[in-house]
């Protein structure tokens, strides 16, 4: 991993399976009754998100109070981002305030890629426009691996908005380096060109025959506030050919898991139902954000931790040599001058 979060296509899969185990030891920590470790005290983040949020804000936040960090929630909205200041300005406010994490939400792709090489607290991305939001897959995969005990091979069907669709994205990244077979599910408006060319991926237009015989149902909700265009023709239509409903879900394996990122439009990606059936998983989601958002936070933070140390290192050789240079009798250094100057003339 580097000193940022920006996207699971930077990661490999090393760094994937590191988080997911992290996350597990994380984990544990959370069903204890005091649910709090003192490893990263003393460290602050900052969570600004400049779309909404409930789920991603929230987790972030108790995952930073868990480690013992101090955490703060800018409103945008009540910010100095409303005067005109620009981001990289109220990043680098945040960072001579001492932010150590800085995890950002924002509308338009690309913008944490942006400011990560010009500030030097470590960015997370957590969900930028329609490109990812890399948490999210990592929390859905370790949901998975929870609840089937294994991830490669396994079939998993990704349904609904996937042009808009920024976890649907960080997913289809995150299971091609797993080895977990992804069909993707939509109608052909909501389904990029040439997604069936990208490897372990295959696109279906009828929900049926997407979802026979799957391991793992994801739906996703329809991004309407993304959307600019007909894409539909009207939510009703897309609700009969794509709801996740009882006699849909009986078409999967008898042990499909069945997941939704949240927040739910219930009766159109999903019926009550299934939500709240016995399969679903969607809580586990929820609740697992928190255990891996603290194995990110961790792991980056013992990133950064390790590159200034390796500075430190680095500033305190270099002064070493300097200072030996001094040390070296009058004539030493007389001599090591002439070569280094002879040397300088060829
Ligand atoms: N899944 C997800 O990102 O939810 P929030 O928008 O509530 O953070």
């Amino acid at each position: 991993m580097t000193k940022d979060l920006l996207g699971i296509k930077e990661l490999d899969k090393d760094d994937i399976i590191r988080i997911l185990d992290t996350a597990s030891g994380f984990k544990g920590v959370l069903e204890r009754d005091i649910k709090k470790v003192p490893t990263l005290r003393g460290k602050t983040m900052v969570n600004l998100f400049f779309e909404p949020s409930t789920r991603t804000r929230m987790s972030f936040e108790l995952a930073g109070k868990r480690l013992s960090m101090d955490v703060t929630n800018v409103s945008i909205s009540a910010s100095s981002v409303t005067k005109g200041e620009t981001l990289l300005d109220t990043i680098r406010t945040m960072e001579a305030y001492g932010a150590d994490i800085v995890v950002i939400r924002h509308s338009s792709s690309g913008i944490p890629h942006l400011l990560a090489d010009n500030v030097t607290a470590s960015l997370i991305n957590a969900g930028d426009g329609f490109n990812e939001h890399p948490t999210q897959a990592l929390l859905d995969i370790f949901t998975i691996r929870q609840h089937k005990g294994r991830l490669e091979g396994l079939d998993v069907a990704i349904v609904g908005d996937i042009a808009h669709s920024r976890v649907a994205r960080s997913n289809i990244y995150a299971m091609g380096k797993l080895g977990i077979n992804v069909r993707l599910i939509g109608p052909p408006t909501l389904i990029p060109a040439g997604m069936d060319s990208l490897p372990k991926v295959k696109v279906f237009h009828r929900m049926e025959e997407g979802i026979s015989g799957a391991d793992v149902v994801m739906q996703l909700r329809v991004q309407r506030e993304r959307q600019k265009g007909g894409f539909f023709p009207n939510i009703h239509e897309y609700a009969k050919l794509y709801i996740l409903n009882g006699r849909r879900l009986s078409m999967a394996k008898d042990d499909a898991i069945v997941m939704h990122p949240g927040p739910i439009n219930r009766g159109v990606e999903i019926s009550s139902a299934v939500a709240d059936g016995e399969r679903s998983v969607i809580l586990d989601q929820v609740n697992n954000g928190v255990a891996v958002r603290m194995a990110v936070v961790y792991l980056l933070s013992g990133e950064k931790t390790s590159r200034m140390m390796e500075e430190r290192r680095q500033r305190t050789e270099d002064r070493r040599q300097k200072t030996d240079h001094k040390l070296m009798p009058a004539q030493e250094r007389r001599q090591g001058t002439k070569d280094r100057r002879q040397k300088n003339e060829y």
